[in-house]
């Protein structure tokens, strides 16, 4: 069945806006979605006094819908401060574009988490901040949040699919699902959370089970 867009997602998929690479960018982040491999890179040059985005681009290797969401965040965080650039998530993207078909949903995590990235990049670089990237499962936790449910386009963290996250002293995780073991979605999730998982350093098995 063909994929349905809007005519919002269209428009900004074959006209981009802040399509391109900024010499000597102030910070910059690649992403891949665990998803489906596409690649999304974001360049940020900030006004060091006022924190304020003053330019901004990207570079896509994704889809259509990457490319319209990555269009559109772009153009949101434009001349925002760097706190409020970071307030913008993947469900706005995806309002301010007239939404997004549910399996689609993954490709502005996709874009959207470029742009925290980047961010990420320039307070590291310029506030000096520290980003816990530990093993913790609050931090499994957040990953599970990027992870959607194609279905329906929303987190399973949202969706309270995510029923136990354990992790022991070997840091071994399990994860329990609230997810049929026929469900046709289930494969992509689990795949993801694997994909998901192996980013943390030091981590053991990981299990899924379903309940
Ligand atoms: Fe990969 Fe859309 S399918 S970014």
């Amino acid at each position: 069945m063909a994929i349905k867009y809007s005519e919002l997602v269209i428009e900004h998929f074959k006209n981009p806006h802040n399509v391109g690479t900024i010499d000597n960018p102030d910070a910059e982040a690649t992403e891949g979605s665990p998803a489906c491999g596409d690649q999304l890179t974001v360049y940020l040059k900030v006004d060091p006094e006022t924190q304020k985005i003053e330019d901004i681009k990207f570079q896509s290797y994704g889809c259509a819908s990457n490319i319209a969401t990555a269009s559109i965040i772009t153009d949101l965080a434009l001349g925002k401060s760097i706190e409020e650039a970071k307030k913008i998530t993947w469900k706005q993207a995806s309002e301010e574009l007239g939404g997004l078909p549910p399996v689609k949903m993954h490709c502005s995590v996709l874009a959207v988490d470029a742009l925290r990235s980047a961010i990420k990049d320039w307070e590291k670089k310029n506030l000096g901040k520290q980003f816990d990237e530990s093993l913790t499962k609050k931090n499994v936790e957040k990953a599970l949040q990027k992870v959607i449910y194609g279905k329906v386009g929303v987190d399973i963290i949202s969706l309270k699919l995510v029923k136990y996250i354990g992790i022991d002293d070997e840091n071994n995780v399990v994860i329990e699902l609230a997810i049929g073991k026929d469900d046709s979605f289930l494969d992509d999730v689990k795949h993801e959370i694997m994909e998901r998982m192996e980013k943390f350093d030091n981590i053991g098995s990981v299990k899924i089970a379903l309940v």
